[in-house]
């Protein structure tokens, strides 16, 4: 099964004569639920049209490193940031060899060489081109970089030879990047997750919530799936979906939010605190519509709702609890503060005045801090956050 949703993968398309798979290749992602932008190299031109690829990947293309209109519309750098995953389909042999050599005179170069994207890297050349020790002697310097190769194939060629060096079928190019979101290291693992706002009701129509999308629990949740780790879910009111597979919990308030966790936590190996918690909520609740008065004030009494990170920390002793900080001003201090008073084992913080990154954006950049030592992750997409979020929990598994 390919599942991509969401998944925002850059195809970079260079010039041979495979490339005429490319309208193919992106309508499978697109059909899967990935987001695709393309770049074409000025040869690519010459064997697919670029209005093809504009309409199947329904946005504009790429193509050049000095082009005011698109730096504009997205630039290079913001493309290499966007990226989930980088593709090269077809790449020649021409490409190989600039990318072992680190240039970065054009656009899908110098894309590449900004990115922290996993590049994949699906080769299309002449059996002989392939073969050719100069050819695998870059390849190898591209696989000592953490380059993913996806084929080729061997087979019947356009130029009349037969043996390797053909691009694989697009459905296994495609199957390839959806399989490169899953591993199994938190294979055996529970992992229990809060996302989203709390409602915190004061009459039957109005409340107290803040601005948490949910997306970034929701990331957690799916990758921490795809590692391998059964995921429950505690969540807040949110409009987006849980990832199939991923155990969802629907509550409102954090009372119901902690009155599910005590449900779920036993046996529960990590523990991710990431829902925006209303701190406090009305004392009282009214049960009828509160009327309109012809006074300019009234005021709502506020009681503290119970922390259900601390219940977390203080239930699972033995265990890993992770809690999440949202501030304003002395980010670091104030998360620091968090990861001691609540006893945790790692706090991720963010800076939520930052409104690119943080709440209800797709982006974010946090810094992760134990007791031992602070690591920051530059802005990306919640889903790569969320990856390597997890692929830093795992040294503190058992
Ligand atoms: O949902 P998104 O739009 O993707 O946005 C993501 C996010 C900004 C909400 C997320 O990255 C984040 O920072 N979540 C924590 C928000 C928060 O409530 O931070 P805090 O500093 O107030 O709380 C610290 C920790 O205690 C958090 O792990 C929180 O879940 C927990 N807490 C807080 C209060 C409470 N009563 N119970 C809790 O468990």
């Amino acid at each position: 099964m390919i599942r991509l949703s969401n998944k925002k993968i850059l195809l970079c398309i260079t010039g041979g004569i495979a490339a005429y798979k490319t309208p193919e290749l992106t309508r499978i992602f697109k059909k899967n639920g990935a987001d695709v932008r393309i770049i074409m190299t000025e040869s690519s031109k010459e064997f697919v049209a670029p209005l093809s690829l504009q309409a199947v990947s329904g946005n504009q293309i790429h193509y050049s490193l000095i082009d005011e209109e698109a730096e504009l519309g997205m630039g290079h750098i913001e493309l290499a940031k966007w990226a989930d995953v980088i593709l090269i389909a077809p790449c020649t042999a021409e490409s190989i060899s600039r990318l072992s050599q680190g240039r970065a005179n054009d656009l899908m170069s110098a894309v590449i060489l900004a990115s922290d994207a996993d590049l994949f890297i699906a080769p299309a050349m002449n059996v002989k081109m392939w073969g050719d020790k100069v050819t695998q002697k870059n390849v190898k310097t591209l696989k000592i970089k953490n380059v993913n190769f996806i084929g080729p194939d061997s087979g019947d060629q356009a130029c009349g030879d037969v043996g390797e060096g053909r691009m694989s079928e697009p459905q296994d190019i495609a199957f390839a990047i959806a399989k490169s979101f899953s591993s199994s290291y938190l294979n055996g693992m529970r992992i229990l997750i809060t996302a989203g706002p709390t409602k915190e009701a004061i009459d039957p129509v109005r409340y107290l919530t803040n601005n948490s999308s949910g997306k970034m629990g929701y990331a957690l949740a799916e990758s921490a799936f795809l590692a391998g780790a059964q995921v429950d879910l505690v969540s807040g009111p949110v409009s987006i979906n849980a990832y199939e597979g991923v155990n969802l919990h629907k509550i409102n308030s954090a009372d119901e939010m902690l009155e599910k966790i005590k449900t779920l936590i036993n046996g529960i190996d990590i523990f991710i605190g990431c829902a925006a918690v209303a701190d406090f909520k009305p004392t009282n609740y009214i049960d009828s519509k509160i009327k309109k008065t012809d006074e300019n004030n009234m005021s709502i009494n506020l009681t503290k709702n119970p922390d259900i990170l601390k219940y977390a920390s203080e239930n699972m002793k033995d265990k890993i609890v992770i809690g999440f900080s949202a501030e304003t001003d002395n980010i670091i201090e104030n998360a620091r503060l968090k990861l001691s008073k609540k006893d945790l084992d790692m706090i991720i913080c963010n800076d939520v005045s930052d409104s690119s990154i943080g709440f209800d954006s797709d982006n974010n950049e946090v810094h992760i801090i134990t007791k031992d030592y602070e690591k920051k992750l530059h802005k990306k997409s919640k889903i790569r956050i969320a990856k390597e979020i997890l692929k830093n929990i795992e040294p503190l598994i058992n």
